[in-house]
């Protein structure tokens, strides 16, 4: 079986965990999207892994991790994660591939994603800072880009970077006064991330045609969400990728078509990192003790996540794009000891109802939530081990989610662990 599992929200809804569980049954795991924007989290007994780059199938001794051509490859950031998970005992020889055709990101990209930011003032997006915008610009635009196929031929190497230099020096004084960054600064980093890197570079696109040709199960693992893709999220409060299961096969060169199945990854409720409009946004008391009880503070930056009640509206429409079979919602157990719970299940725009999730962003900020309330509970949820064991008031809970999102919910989370995981038969 091949599965594709990707966030239906605004990131952080618990990939990390979801795929880490599938990889069980796993030959290979793949990252096609993003960069070291994204941060998903692996629980392994008492230890706890936050992956940026490396596919979260990583952990499991054996699996192949695939990082596809549509990666933001931030080559510090990688080799940092394969040394840490190398003192854990974890070795990424002989199973980790990264695409040629993948894009670099480099100090540049990041100077450029701060200096941008600092420059916005209050209408900054509130990026992580990880240099994905600018990297993707520079991939779209194509003069200025480095992939990691250029790191295997270190003099011409040198002479791209002295162009790219060049010209990223011109933006940095002429818009930013900033000083500039020097072609040998650079290139001698490149040079210790060739050394290290290299050997694991190559075309995926052809390694994954071969597993598919060998029956291998692969997994493709999501970055981010939904509702920050590129094309389909709330741009431009959104990220530099296609983030949903449309940047797939673009980003790994394997059609949907081998997919069996999507699985969308939801939170119980809602959570956003950064600016853009948020509808069902709690920020009072409520939001403060789902916060507090999820542990929502972000795995990349350590930023406080904006929280809120479960957005169904804003859950159809990425479930709907993105093709979804099941969804798996974590974070069950979050909401315990909230009295009521609200789940948004239409806009009111304008003065009208609508069910169906703007594209205009300009129109998502007008939006006000109408909400179906529901009975919360006061169970400690995070040693149930089956679905027909939970409080009567949670699969009510589950059901209203799963008759407005009209998909059904598969798998729910109960806490961090693998085993507080729990399959619905
Ligand atoms: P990702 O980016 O989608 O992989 O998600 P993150 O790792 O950024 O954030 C999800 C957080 O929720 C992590 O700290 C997980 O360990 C934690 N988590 C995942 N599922 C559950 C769950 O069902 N309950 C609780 N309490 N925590 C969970
Ligand atoms: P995972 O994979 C949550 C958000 C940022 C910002 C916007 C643009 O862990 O779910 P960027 O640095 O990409 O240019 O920032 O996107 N963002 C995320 N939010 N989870 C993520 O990844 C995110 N990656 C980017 O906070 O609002
Ligand atoms: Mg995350």
């Amino acid at each position: 079986m091949n599965y594709c599992v990707v966030g239906l929200q605004w990131g952080d809804e618990g990939k990390g965990k979801v795929v880490d569980i599938l990889a069980a049954d796993s030959n290979v795991v793949v990252r096609f999207n993003g960069g070291a924007n994204a941060g998903h989290t692996v629980v392994v007994g008492e230890e706890r892994f936050a992956l940026h780059l490396m596919p979260s199938g990583a952990v499991r001794p054996g699996t192949y991790c695939v990082i596809g051509n549509g990666v933001a490859v931030d080559p510090a950031v990688l080799i940092d994660e394969i040394d840490r998970l190398a003192e854990k005992g974890i070795s990424i020889d002989g199973r980790l591939f990264i695409s040629e055709n993948a894009h670099v990101v480099l100090g540049y990209h990041k100077q450029e994603d701060r200096l941008r930011e600092e420059s916005l003032g209050k209408a900054k997006l509130g990026t992580t800072i990880r240099g994905i915008g600018p990297r993707y610009s520079d991939k779209v635009g194509r003069s200025y880009a480095i992939r990691m196929a250029d790191f295997r031929d270190m003099a011409a190497l040198k002479q791209k970077l002295k162009k790219v230099l060049d010209y990223k020096n011109k933006i940095f004084s002429a818009l930013y006064n900033a000083e500039p960054l020097t072609t040998d600064g650079i290139f001698a980093q490149c040079t210790g991330y060739a050394e290290r890197l290299v050997p694991f570079v190559g075309n995926t696109t052809r390694l994954l045609h071969e597993l598919v040709l060998e029956g291998k199960s692969i997994l493709f693992e999501g970055a981010q969400g939904a509702l920050l893709d590129l094309d389909h999220g709330t741009f431009p409060y959104v990220t530099s990728s296609n983030a949903s299961a449309l940047g797939m096969a673009s980003g790994c060169g394997v059609p949907a078509r081998l997919v069996d199945k999507f699985i969308g990854v939801v939170k119980a409720y809602t959570t956003r990192v950064g600016a853009g409009p948020f509808p069902s946004e709690q920020d009072n008391e409520t939001g403060q003790y789902i916060r507090d009880r999820g542990n929502e503070y972000g795995t990349t930056t350590g930023r406080p996540r904006r929280c809120g009640w479960f957005d169904a509206v804003a859950a159809a429409y990425s479930a709907a794009f993105c093709g979804i079979n099941e969804v798996a919602m974590m974070h069950l157990d979050t909401l315990a000891g909230l009295e009521e719970l609200k789940v948004c299940r239409a806009y009111k725009i304008n003065g009208s109802e609508t069910t169906f999730f703007p594209s205009d962003v300009a129109q998502l900020e007008k939006a006000e939530c109408v909400y179906e309330t529901t009975a919360g509970w006061d169970t400690d949820l995070s040693e149930v081990k089956s679905y027909d064991d939970l409080p009567q008031q949670v699969r009510d809970y589950v059901g209203l989610v799963e008759a407005i999102i009209k998909v059904p919910v598969s798998i729910v989370g109960v806490g961090p662990k693998r085993s507080q995981t729990i399959f619905r038969k």
